[in-house]
């Protein structure tokens, strides 16, 4: 098919279905393009926080396996945060299976954990078997408190200025992430207080622009030196202070491997 046939098909599909828009506006090449117009002078750093002292010894707990998971970096490297900077108070948006909030329990005082509720989640059209999933490895941890609302406009002021870590994984629309990232400002308890987004990659190389738009855009300007990719993982830091980065690259030749041991235990839902 010729290019002028392409362009002419292609403007009839979108006549007959405009929702098709959507494609193109998604489309990775477009959301990076629209990245890099509006934040020319950055460039994207990554940090390696598996070469930190604490993350020699490493147990993620729980880790599902299905579908949609987070990956098991993802969880050690909210661990690694919670345990080198000693956190008390973590927060985060999306609790789903309550997989990072039960990972991160063991290590620190307190984790608060929002999500919708069952009736939101609901009016959205999830299924029944997608909400029954939500808290199953949470539910039962005592230093965890589930919290229900649209991270859109949930009342955040028990919550104020008390916050060590913060975790971003709720809706990753950029409008979203641009909301919630502008809203969890107010949630640090200090300067040092530390950010991390998760699926601010598209895998553990490859960055997702829409993402990293809405974390750029959500932040003041003063903060921007400080974001870092984390190599190995889907997420992204907001880390004050000083910290050995790189430039983000892709298609790297590694420099180090891990080893996992799988132990199973299964459990009545
Ligand atoms: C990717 S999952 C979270 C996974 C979880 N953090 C983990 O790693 O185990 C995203 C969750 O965010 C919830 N969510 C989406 N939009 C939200 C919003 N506006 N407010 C609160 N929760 C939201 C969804 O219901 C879903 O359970």
């Amino acid at each position: 098919m010729s290019k002028v046939i392409k362009l002419l098909h292609g403007l009839w599909l979108l006549v007959r279905k405009p929702y098709l828009i959507n494609l193109i506006l998604k489309d990775e090449q477009e959301l990076e393009a629209a990245f890099l117009k509006r934040f020319a002078q950055i460039k994207l750093q990554q940090i390696d926080v598996f070469e930190w002292p604490e993350a020699q010894h490493l147990e993620v707990k729980p880790y599902s396996f299905l579908s949609g998971s987070s990956l098991v970096t993802d969880f050690a490297l909210l661990q690694l945060v919670c345990r080198k900077y000693q956190v008390q108070t973590y927060f985060e948006i999306g609790t789903w299976r309550g997989e990072s909030a039960a990972n991160v329990a063991p290590y620190v005082q307190n984790v608060y954990t929002l999500n919708l509720s069952a009736t939101q989640l609901q009016q959205l059209g999830a299924s029944d078997a997608y909400i029954a999933a939500h808290r199953t490895f949470s539910k039962k941890i005592t230093n965890i408190q589930h919290l229900e609302g649209d991270s859109a406009n949930f009342d955040l002021s028990p919550y104020l200025a008390s916050c060590d870590c913060i975790f971003i994984d709720g809706d990753h629309s950029y409008e979203a992430v641009k909301r919630d990232t502008q809203r969890m400002l107010s949630l640090r308890r200090d300067e040092q207080s530390i950010l991390i987004w998760h699926d601010a990659k598209s895998d553990t190389e490859y960055p997702r622009f829409e993402v990293l738009r809405g974390i750029y855009e959500g932040l003041p300007a003063h903060m921007h030196q400080h974001v870092y990719l984390v190599k190995h993982t889907l997420c992204a830091i907001y880390l004050p202070g000083g910290h050995t980065s790189q430039a983000q690259a892709l298609h790297e030749t590694p420099n180090k491997s891990f080893s996992l041991t799988l132990k199973q235990e299964v459990f009545q839902a």
